[in-house]
């Protein structure tokens, strides 16, 4: 196994190492060639003779050498590895590259999506991808420690499942053993850890991944992304709120050193006042909007419990109603605006609170209804029929065993990153994002089923 990476060589002046990684570049001073030599920590300079011409760049190769101070003059600052530079012993080359399809030295912005996407294992090679992704991945352990240590469980729910009111498309996937009916893919765990709560979990959460069927856009993935899922029981909207900030703002110190939050305490703006202020419930609060070190947390509260129901929110009916909920039809009413269900319910308060960074929600949430008969009228109200109430009779169910009040949210890990990062997509913080027409292009996924499968399916597929 490979037991450095090439960064190491800087503490380990004087000693042989073995090295394995890619030619990122060559130079070839006739007599003596000079590679850099990379791999997943940065690039390490080595110098080697003529061996080393047959080199290409993106080679894979296996190098063997002796770890030299670099002279004073020779220092490269702009390196973490510039104070060293490996005089080559023996060169292995275990693999070797065809000129690349695009190119992975810069940042790729200027290179055609398509094409990156296509190619999406050649531009994660890109430093740019690699540390976004790496950031991801330190994201992830941070929280996870964090939340442990707040008495949190982790815990997963199934990805075969049936349809969660979202407000976007349902993914179906066909069952074999009862022909005709069809799992969904869950647009989110939110059933499932109000259920936890049932259970008596307390406090859950989960790097959740989500499945919508829904247009993309910048920061909108197509298909799938990934929510950090949590929920508490016996807590007030306050509780969430405070939590979720201590979380990020410890999480913005430890990740992003150089960058500072704008301001602290969060601020946190009522619905109606944002409208009226900013002209939108995430408005972008940075003092600077030049600054890419600038985070401007906030959060938007008192959002009313329901909008007037289009066309578009065909989850609940398009138009049977007056009424579709504004954030999903679990959240609470506030308790205040109870008796207004009957009287005027688009004066309702809803306890959904909205996280937002620099213009983008990052993330969603509320108090939940935890008394059936509240889940009810929220039903009627929205106009569910008999029959999509029998598709939530085993939540109304659950709630008659005893259930805590409980609430929570769940920011969008890929959102919350590339807004944090600067980034202008957030295909940017994903490893294989769908590209357009929902085509994730390394895979060509989608793929047509075979005759066979689609009998075992009993499917017709039909133009
Ligand atoms: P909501 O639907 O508001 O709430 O989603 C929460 C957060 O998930 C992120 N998000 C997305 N990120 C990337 N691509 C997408 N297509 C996408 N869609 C959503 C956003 C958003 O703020 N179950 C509730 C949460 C709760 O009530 O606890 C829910 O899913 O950052």
């Amino acid at each position: 196994m490979k037991n450095l990476f090439v960064t190491d060589t800087v503490k380990m002046i004087g000693k042989t190492v073995d090295l394995y990684g890619w030619v990122d570049s060559k130079r070839d001073h006739k007599k003596i060639v000079f590679i850099d030599l990379r791999d997943r920590s940065g690039i390490v300079q080595v110098v080697g003779g003529e061996e080393f011409k047959s080199l290409s760049t993106e080679d894979v190769v296996m190098i063997t050498g002796l770890v030299k101070k670099r002279p004073e003059k020779l220092v490269n600052p702009k390196l973490v590895t510039g104070t060293v530079e490996i005089e080559a012993k023996t060169l292995k080359i275990i693999s070797k590259a065809k000129p690349l399809p695009i190119p992975i030295n810069g940042d790729g912005y200027d290179i055609n999506e398509e094409s990156r996407l296509k190619y999406r294992y050649l531009d994660i090679r890109r430093a740019r991808i690699l540390r976004n992704l790496t950031l991801k991945s330190r994201a992830t352990l941070f929280i996870r420690n964090y939340l442990m240590k707040q008495g949190f469980l982790e815990v997963d729910t199934p990805i075969l499942t049936k349809t969660t009111p979202e407000g976007a498309r349902d993914f179906l996937v066909p069952s074999r053993l009862q022909k005709g009916s069809f799992y969904a893919l869950p647009q989110s765990p939110q059933q499932y850890k109000q259920l936890l709560m049932v259970a008596g979990i307390e406090r859950y959460f989960q790097f959740a991944r989500c499945f919508r069927d829904e247009d993309p856009r910048a920061d909108r993935a197509y298909g799938e992304f990934t929510q950090l899922d949590l929920e508490m029981s016996f807590v007030e909207q306050n509780d969430i709120l405070t939590l979720i900030e201590d979380l990020f703002t410890k999480l913005t110190h430890e990740l992003f050193p150089d960058k500072h939050i704008s301001q602290s305490p969060w601020p946190r703006l009522p619905h109606r006042l944002a409208k009226e202020k900013y002209g939108t419930d995430k408005p972008d609060l940075r003092k600077n909007k030049k600054d890419p070190d600038e985070l401007a947390f906030a959060w938007t509260v008192d959002f009313p419990l329901f909008t007037e129901q289009t066309q578009e929110d065909f989850f609940y009916g398009s138009g049977r109603a007056k009424f579709a909920p504004s954030h999903h039809m679990f959240t609470a009413p506030h308790p205040d605006d109870i008796p207004l269900l009957d009287s005027d319910p688009l004066k309702v308060r809803g306890l959904q609170h909205d996280l937002v960074l620099n213009g983008y929600e990052v993330g969603g949430g509320s108090i939940r209804i935890h008394q059936s008969e509240i889940q009810q009228k929220v039903f009627d109200l929205i106009g569910f029929t008999a029959e999509q109430k029998h598709q939530f009779a085993h939540m109304l169910e659950a709630f008659s065993y005893g259930v805590p009040p409980h609430g929570g949210i769940a920011p969008g890990l890929d959102r919350l990153l590339m807004a944090a990062l600067g980034e202008a997509s957030v295909r940017e913080v994903i490893a294989f994002p769908a590209s357009s027409g929902g085509r994730i292009a390394v895979m060509e996924a989608p793929s047509p089923a075979t005759d066979a499968q689609l009998k075992e399916l009993g499917i017709k597929v039909v133009d």
